[in-house]
């Protein structure tokens, strides 16, 4: 059992390096199923989510080769199966987009329903009724979803999103690279690494316009060639590292992001009145003395603020001068962290979608749990801040998101330690 404990306190100072984004990797990995030859995919993300997708393209048979820590090259041309394993799917949810690989690829896919964070309800119907509309017939048996295109390849169609959904767009994108005729998504999403699956396709010759609005048009190609491509720097990632400053202070330059994907974060940490400067490639962020505003948060897909900086902005918020109102607007049950924060001396109340949180003046450390990946990420936002120590258990779900988060917070002076705990010892102490 491994834990992170970290003794709060310490502002934060120095630099930090972004990695490549998790939500576009775990989509352009796959996609390389799509390509005749051999593709190089730069900045790709150390972490476990990654793992995951490349272990299940090793087991359909692809040719995975690291080049260094972040660039993989892939090579599917010996690619036979069609089916992926239960028990690799169902650790992460972004195993449905081998259901739009494999159909691209063959015009057919067995993939069983994906796993992930649990976030409420997380239907795939959009999924679902685009593979459909492209000619796809699908049936759900012995918990697999099985998908088939009657002439061994999907034709384009027009499919309209009931629901903005990411996975969907992504997903018939994957689907219609190499379908036969014109495919439009209308109501797409429009998050940075919806773009970013776009342009990896065209570097490999697909034909994808519009990408970016909610209206995407992918005329199906023969074939995709291999060719290189450096994955987007994860939003999210950066944005994380943006509210710890919030909550612990001190000064922190952010590198290797891309500015214009974290305005929806800076405006809210700005009017909160954190000190945000932009330069080149990187934000300066900085937090001096003194309390934060409070402030109202509304999540909604891009280019709105984040769901996925829905738990941390919730951290700094925990420690703003008054009274703060967040909505969820994308996800059904997003404050399962709630009862986490209370241990630590926040005021949170949650009805619904609502959540208000008093703001206290100091949180204090306890051993918290991250019930999930982002609300794992914000547990170390608050244990940065809090006075005391705070223990993080079931840290895998961090680990899921983030690149070596231990190394970068220490490297700006934050007091935090992954430990091991000997099996006999936690079921000694009756845990587990
Ligand atoms: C992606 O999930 C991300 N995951 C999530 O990030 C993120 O929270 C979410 O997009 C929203 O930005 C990956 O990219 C792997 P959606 P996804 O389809 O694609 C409803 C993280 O922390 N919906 O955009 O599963 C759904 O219930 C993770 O990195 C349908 O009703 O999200 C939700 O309310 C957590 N039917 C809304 O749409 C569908 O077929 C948005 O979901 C699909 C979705």
């Amino acid at each position: 059992m491994t834990k992170y404990v970290i003794r709060g306190g310490n502002p934060l100072h120095g630099e930090v390096d972004i990695s490549g984004a998790k939500n576009a990797a775990v989509a352009i990995l796959p996609a390389a199923l799509l390509v005749d030859g051999v593709c190089r995919i730069e900045n790709v993300p150390e972490i476990s989510d990654v793992t995951m997708i490349l272990g299940i393209l090793r087991d359909l048979g692809a040719k995975v080769t690291m080049i260094n820590r972040t660039t993989v090259e892939l090579d599917c041309s010996r690619v036979y199966k069609q089916n992926v394993p239960y028990e690799l799917a169902r650790q992460i949810r972004a195993s449905y987009y081998l259901i739009g690989a494999l159909l691209g690829r063959f015009g057919r896919a067995e993939v069983p329903p994906p796993g992930g964070c649990d976030l409420g309800v997380r239907p795939i119907d959009q999924h679902l009724k685009g593979f459909a509309a492209m000619g796809t017939r699908i049936q759900v048996e012995n918990g697999f979803i099985h998908a088939a295109a009657p002439n061994g390849r999907p034709h384009g169609a027009q499919v309209y999103l009931d629901v903005v959904s990411v996975g969907a767009t992504m997903n018939i994108l994957l689907a219609a690279a190499l379908a036969d005729g014109l495919t439009i998504i209308e109501n797409a999403a429009k998050e940075p690494h919806i773009v970013d699956l776009a342009n990896f396709l065209n570097s490999m010759g697909a034909d994808v316009m519009g990408a970016g609005t909610d209206v995407i048009k992918v005329r199906g190609v023969s074939r995709l060639r291999g060719g290189t491509y450096s994955i987007i720097p994860d939003q999210i990632e950066a944005g994380t590292y943006m509210t710890a400053v919030a909550a612990a202070g001190g000064e922190v330059r952010i590198n290797n992001i891309i500015p214009k994907h974290l305005d929806c974060i800076t405006a809210k940490l700005v009017e909160m009145g954190v000190d945000i400067e932009e330069e080149g490639d990187a934000l300066i962020v900085r937090r001096g003395p003194g309390r934060l505003s409070p402030t109202n948060v509304k999540t909604m897909p891009y280019p709105g603020f984040p769901t996925d900086m829905q738990p941390q902005i919730a951290a700094v918020l925990c420690l703003a001068q008054g009274t703060s109102i967040l909505n969820e607007g994308v996800w059904d049950n997003r404050y399962r962290y709630a009862d986490e924060f209370r241990r630590m001396g926040a005021n949170i109340q949650v009805n619904g979608k609502i959540a208000v949180i008093e703001g206290v003046d100091s949180l204090t450390g306890a051993p918290v749990c991250a019930c999930d990946l982002r609300a794992g990420a914000a547990m170390i936002v608050a244990g940065l801040a809090a006075q005391g120590t705070t223990e993080i258990d079931q840290i895998y779900h961090i680990e899921r998101g983030y690149e070596n988060i231990v190394a970068k917070l220490s490297k700006l002076g934050a007091d935090i330690r992954e430990i091991t705990i000997p099996e006999e010892e936690w079921r000694s102490n009756g845990v587990g």
